[in-house]
C-alpha cells in the first residue's frame, strides 16, 4: 500500500542519536511514570485510556524512541474498529520532558503509523489529540461526533489518518473492538 502522507523524515531534523525500537517488558515502569508526568492524575478518566482499558494495545506496534541511547519517548497502538472498518488508536504518545522538542514524538507517530497503515485490513490510525501537533503529520478532522468513544471527548481533537482521504468523513460510529476475520 503507497501512503502519499508525510514523513517524519520531510520535515524534522532526525539527530545521528534517535533511535527506534519495540517496546519491552522492562519499559512497563518507565512507561507508567512517564504517563503520569505527562497527563498528571486525571489520566485515568481519559477517553481514550478508557478504550485501552478494554482492548488491549498491540506489542508490535508499541514502540519506544532513544536519544543517545536513553530512553526519551513512548508510543502504543491499540486495535479497533469503528463502523465494521478496522483500524487502530494512537496513543499515549509521550516524551520526557528532559529530550522534547527533538523529533522524538513525531519519528515515532509516522514510525507505528507506516507501520499499521501497510497491514492488510488496516484502514486507519485514530487519535484524540491536537491538530496544530498531528496535522502536519498526516491527521485530518473527522465529522464532529461521528466516532463516539467511551466518555467524552472535544470533536475537533478527534483526528484519523489514512491512505484514503476521505477517511474522516467515513467514519462513523462507536469505537469497538477489532473485527478478526
Ligand atoms: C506532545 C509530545 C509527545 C511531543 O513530543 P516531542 O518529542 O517534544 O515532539 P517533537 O520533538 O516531535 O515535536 C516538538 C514540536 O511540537 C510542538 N508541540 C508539542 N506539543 C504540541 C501541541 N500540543 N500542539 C502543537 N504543537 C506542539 C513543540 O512546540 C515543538 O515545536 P518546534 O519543533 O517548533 O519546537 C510531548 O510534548 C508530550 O509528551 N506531551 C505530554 C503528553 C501529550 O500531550 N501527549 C500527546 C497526547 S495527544
Amino acid at each position: 500500500m503507497t501512503i502519499s502522507t508525510p514523513h517524519a523524515a520531510d520535515f524534522v531534523a532526525k539527530p545521528e542519536a534517535l533511535a527506534v525500537r519495540p517496546e519491552t517488558p522492562f519499559d512497563d515502569a518507565w512507561i507508567e511514570h512517564l504517563h503520569e508526568v505527562s497527563f498528571g492524575p486525571g489520566r485515568f478518566a481519559r477517553a481514550a485510556f478508557r478504550v485501552r482499558e478494554r482492548f488491549a494495545a498491540d506489542p508490535s506496534l508499541c514502540w519506544i524512541a532513544e536519544l543517545g541511547g536513553k530512553r526519551a519517548a513512548s508510543v502504543r497502538m491499540t486495535p479497533i474498529s469503528v463502523g465494521g472498518v478496522n483500524g487502530y488508536l494512537l496513543g499515549p504518545l509521550m516524551t520526557d520532558p528532559a529530550f522534547r522538542k527533538q523529533g522524538a514524538g513525531r519519528t515515532l507517530v509516522m514510525h507505528v503509523c507506516d507501520l499499521a497503515l501497510a497491514r492488510e485490513g488496516i484502514a486507519f490510525v485514530l487519535l484524540v489529540g491536537d491538530q496544530a501537533y498531528y496535522g502536519p503529520l498526516g491527521f485530518a478532522p473527522t465529522v464532529p461526533n461521528a466516532i463516539t468513544f467511551p466518555g467524552p471527548v472535544d470533536p475537533a481533537r478527534v483526528l484519523v489518518h489514512s491512505a484514503d482521504a476521505e477517511m474522516g468523513a467515513k467514519l462513523s460510529g462507536p469505537v469497538a473492538r477489532f473485527i478478526t476475520r
